[in-house]
């Protein structure tokens, strides 16, 4: 019997669903450019806000939150190494169980990283944050937070509200990779209370099954506060 292969790795990228790729194709096939007032500049205009809703009301955000990119690694790029410039932060503060955007987008800032530690169950150690945070706090430093939701290796789910608790009311700023979260569970992005643009979420269309029915092939994005 001729052996079968079963793709199953759907965190590193999901199969495309028809009714997705039938989208694309479609899309592919419109000449335009969304940003001209005339017609067919209006139809491209209409694809990217169909899509720019879509993933708006997947992540429970705002449409003017989602800001397209080419990758979920593009969007932490420009959250991490963009965020620590316009923030000013003096340091930032990573788990050790980041993806590898994560970690190599905290070295590129060239300010120091502090790597905090997971337990046995695979939890980023909270109270390390908390720790970063209180000694940021003795010497007036703003530190960038970057963690992540859940985890691409081994599925857990990390103490996200928790950190968000640390970070939020503080000086500091928060970038959570949301990236295997998007589409398996509920973001409610826009009702966190933070403060302007001092949360960042990023995420992925390219894990989730595919099931955007607009670009879903390789999009990502990063979500602001307004
Ligand atoms: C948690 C997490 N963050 C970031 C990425 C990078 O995503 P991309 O391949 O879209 O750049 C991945 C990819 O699998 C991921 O699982």
């Amino acid at each position: 019997m001729p052996r079968q292969t079963i793709y199953l790795d759907h965190n590193a990228s999901a199969p495309l669903l028809p009714e997705a790729r039938a989208a694309h194709i479609a899309a592919l096939d419109l000449t335009g450019n969304p940003s001209s007032v005339h017609a067919q500049g209006r139809a491209l205009r209409a694809v990217v806000d169909k899509a720019r809703t879509e993933v708006a009301k997947l992540a429970g955000a705002e449409r003017d939150q989602v800001v397209f990119t080419g990758s979920a690694t593009e969007a932490i790029s420009q959250a991490i190494i963009g965020g620590a410039r316009a923030f000013k932060a003096d340091a930032i503060v990573v788990s050790e169980g980041e993806h590898t955007a994560v970690l190599r987008a905290a070295d590129a800032t060239g300010l120091p990283v502090k790597r905090v530690g997971l337990d046995a169950d695979g939890l980023i150690k909270v109270e390390q944050i908390a720790g970063a945070i209180a000694d940021a706090d003795r010497v007036g430093m703003r530190i960038l937070v970057a963690v992540h939701l859940i985890n691409n290796e081994t599925g857990v789910m990390q103490p996200v509200d928790r950190i968000e608790t640390l970070v939020g009311p503080s000086p500091h700023f928060l970038f959570v990779d949301a990236v295997q979260a998007f589409g398996k569970m509920v973001l409610e992005f826009a009702s966190r209370q933070f403060d302007r643009y001092q949360h960042c979420y990023d995420v992925a269309g390219h894990q989730c099954l595919r099931e955007l029915q607009i670009f879903p092939c390789l999009f990502s994005l990063q979500i602001r506060r307004r």
